[in-house]
């Protein structure tokens, strides 16, 4: 690397050890319907089978929004504010963030993820290519607190552009997804965008197939989350034991993702909890809403943003919303 282009900054807002999220994971798995938190499914294994899974014929999302991306760069790039602060939540490596550099010139690009040595990496990688730009990392759980209002306080004159792609915000409940983009909200002051990537409702079979995928990618990257829940909570879950299904709610136009278990089965869960399964019983680990164009107008209007603009592929399959706040 470059010798003069210094290291970027990393800001660790995360709690300093990982007992609230152990915490979270042994009470999901406890409750009378067990329940596991889809942030657990990316640990290394887990990003590497979402990595594929983002490469597979059946699974659309990721491709289809790349798709729109290309196809309205010019178009998007100028209804977005420009000397802007560039929020990528959820960066992972920073790939999609990089295209946008390509049409964009924000001031700076502040990317939060959970992972941090892997935002450091890429960062590092953005200012390698953009020695100008100022990068920050955040190592933060956004899903759990959102705060960087002093950090983006520091750049009083360049509006935040948060970036939210990939419809992540698909695995909240609607409540608490419009608990997020309230809180996004707050920190976008009259100038700020919100520009994010939400998977819309379409015929079941092309859903259900993009999460049943024949190679069955989807169904080992849903097992390994017992590896995940083993490692973190030194349990010994026998992953075989269960069966990957992912089947569309319509009523709540939800793909319901469950392990359910194939055998009965006793988990013991670190040295103080134990967890049966009956045979059928199962842990839901993952629900992907999906939103019609009116459905996710209507969340955006709700949390205070009005809808400035919505691009979508020729299928309807994908939409990617520009909102602002409300005046
Ligand atoms: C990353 C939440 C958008 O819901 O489609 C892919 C995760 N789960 N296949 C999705 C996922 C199974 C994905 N999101």
């Amino acid at each position: 690397m470059n010798t003069s282009t210094p290291l970027p900054r990393l800001e660790n807002l995360l709690h300093p050890d990982q007992l609230l999220d152990k915490q979270q994971l042994l009470d999901g798995l406890l409750q009378p319907q067990a329940r596991i938190n889809p942030k657990f499914f990316y640990d290394e294994r887990g990003c590497e089978l979402f990595t594929r899974i983002c490469q597979l014929d059946e699974y659309y999302p990721t491709r289809t929004e790349a798709t729109i991306f290309q196809q309205y760069a010019a178009e998007i790039s100028q209804a977005l504010a420009s000397q802007a602060q560039w929020v990528d939540l959820g960066c992972g490596d920073c790939s999609k963030t990089r295209q946008w550099l390509e049409h964009l010139a924000p001031t700076r690009v502040i990317g939060v993820d959970i992972a941090g040595d892997f935002i450091q990496a890429c960062l590092a990688n953005i200012a390698d290519g953009y020695p100008q730009l100022e990068c920050v990392g955040v190592v933060s759980d956004f899903t759990r607190q959102l705060d960087l209002k002093k950090l983006l306080a520091e750049s009083p004159d360049s509006p935040p552009i948060f970036f939210y792609p990939g419809s992540s915000i698909g695995n909240f409940e609607r409540n608490a997804a419009l608990r997020l983009l309230r809180r996004i909200r707050q920190h976008c002051g009259q100038q700020g965008q919100l520009l994010i990537g939400v998977d819309l409702v379409k015929p079941v079979a092309i859903l259900e197939a993009a999460y049943n995928d024949a190679e069955g990618v989807t169904a080992d990257f849903n097992r390994n989350v017992l590896e995940v829940a083993n490692q973190l909570l030194d349990a010994n879950f026998d992953p075989s034991a269960f069966q990957h299904s992912a089947i569309y709610d319509p009523r709540n136009s939800r793909i319901e993702m469950r392990l359910i278990a194939s055998r009965p089965h006793t988990v013991r869960l670190g040295t103080s909890a134990v967890r049966q399964f009956q045979r059928g019983e199962y842990i839901i680990t993952e629900h992907s809403h999906k939103y019609t164009p009116t459905g996710f107008s209507l969340l955006l209007d709700e949390a205070g943003f009005s809808q400035r603009q919505m691009w979508t592929d020729a299928d309807h399959w994908f939409g990617v919303f520009l909102a602002e706040p409300k005046a």
